[in-house]
């Protein structure tokens, strides 16, 4: 006998005797790697949570000027709306985060101002009637225009996510992507002169670290965090194959106290998240229905502020 724990009181009180910690675990693990792969239902329900998703970001671009007069909370709560109304709630807490929020990796509180000029990371998920999220994350300028740092900086995480995109497909491993996004803003970060080369010393040290603090990704599915239970050797260390679904969502985050970094850099967070599948020739990007390049955002912007 074997019971999944922390769900029904009632069931592991009947069978306390006849369940061993050991035996619970296994099955633990067991269902984290059954879901590693999707079939194409779960598939059809991810791309549906992730529609949903892309039209309560459209939802929160055409109210940035009511965020403006009231705080980050306009923004989470424009988004629940959608998330409620085609989906079932949102699939975590959203991150709304403006300014230097966008510096804090969960910043959930969302009861900060709303500035023109600054940058709004948007990090947040619709999840489906079926329990299947989405995760998406933008990073919008909240006047419509990138300012020429913002840019370049937002520029640096595009290409680091491009050539993590590029590194999902059949085969590969899993560790693949991340690798390849963490080189791209290493070089960036050498080349703008915030550590030191050369660019290998960098990576093997992880000095980059410092400012992508956290990995590139991971699977999704029925959580956010999917397959959390999978042992090492089938998950991280594992091979990439057809009917994974995962993000890729490198970052930069330069915090407001950091003095390491020239004043100009501090309080600006840049991260862009996607929901990749892998599929039998490469990948597809379950969530290019938002525009990720940076005047392409700009573009898409100015079209719903109208
Ligand atoms: N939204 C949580 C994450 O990106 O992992
Ligand atoms: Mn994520
Ligand atoms: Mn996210």
């Amino acid at each position: 006998m074997r019971v999944v724990r922390g769900y029904d009181a009632g069931i592991e009180a009947a069978l306390t005797d006849k369940v061993t910690a050991e035996r619970d675990e296994e099955l633990r693990v067991f269902l984290s790697e059954a879901r590693l792969v999707k079939d194409d239902f779960e598939i059809g329900e991810l791309q549906k949570a992730v529609d949903s998703t892309v039209r309560g970001f459209e939802d929160v671009v055409k109210v940035l000027d009511k965020a403006e007069a009231t705080s980050e909370r306009y923004i989470e709560g424009t988004f629940f709306l959608r998330a409620r109304v085609e989906g079932n709630d949102v699939g975590y807490g959203s991150i709304c985060a403006a300014g230097p929020h966008a510096c804090t990796l969960h910043w959930v509180r969302n009861d900060g101002p709303v500035r023109s000029g600054d940058l709004l990371l948007l990090d947040a998920g619709v999840e489906t009637h079926t329990y299947y999220t989405a995760d998406v994350t933008r990073t919008l300028p909240i006047s419509g225009t990138y300012s020429e740092l913002q840019k370049k900086i937002y520029d640096a995480v595009y290409d680091a996510q491009e050539a993590g995109i590029a590194a999902v497909r059949p085969g590969a491993k899993y560790r693949d992507f991340h690798d390849a996004a963490q080189r791209v803003l290493a070089e960036r970060l050498v080349e703008w002169g915030l550590v030191e080369g050369p660019v290998e010393r960098v990576l093997e040290l992880g000095l980059q670290r410092r400012w992508t603090l956290h990995g590139t990704g991971h699977m999704l599915g029925m959580d956010v965090h999917d397959c959390a239970a999978a042992r090492t050797e089938t998950y991280v260390d594992g091979t990439l194959e057809p009917g994974m679904v995962l993000t890729v969502e490198p970052g930069l985050y330069f915090q407001a106290d950091d003095l390491t970094v020239p004043e100009e850099y501090r309080g600006i967070g840049v991260r862009i998240e996607d929901d990749i599948l892998v599929t039998a020739d490469g990948n597809r990007n379950l969530s290019d229905g938002l525009p990720r390049r940076s005047d392409d955002v700009e573009a898409w912007m100015a079209g719903l502020k109208g």
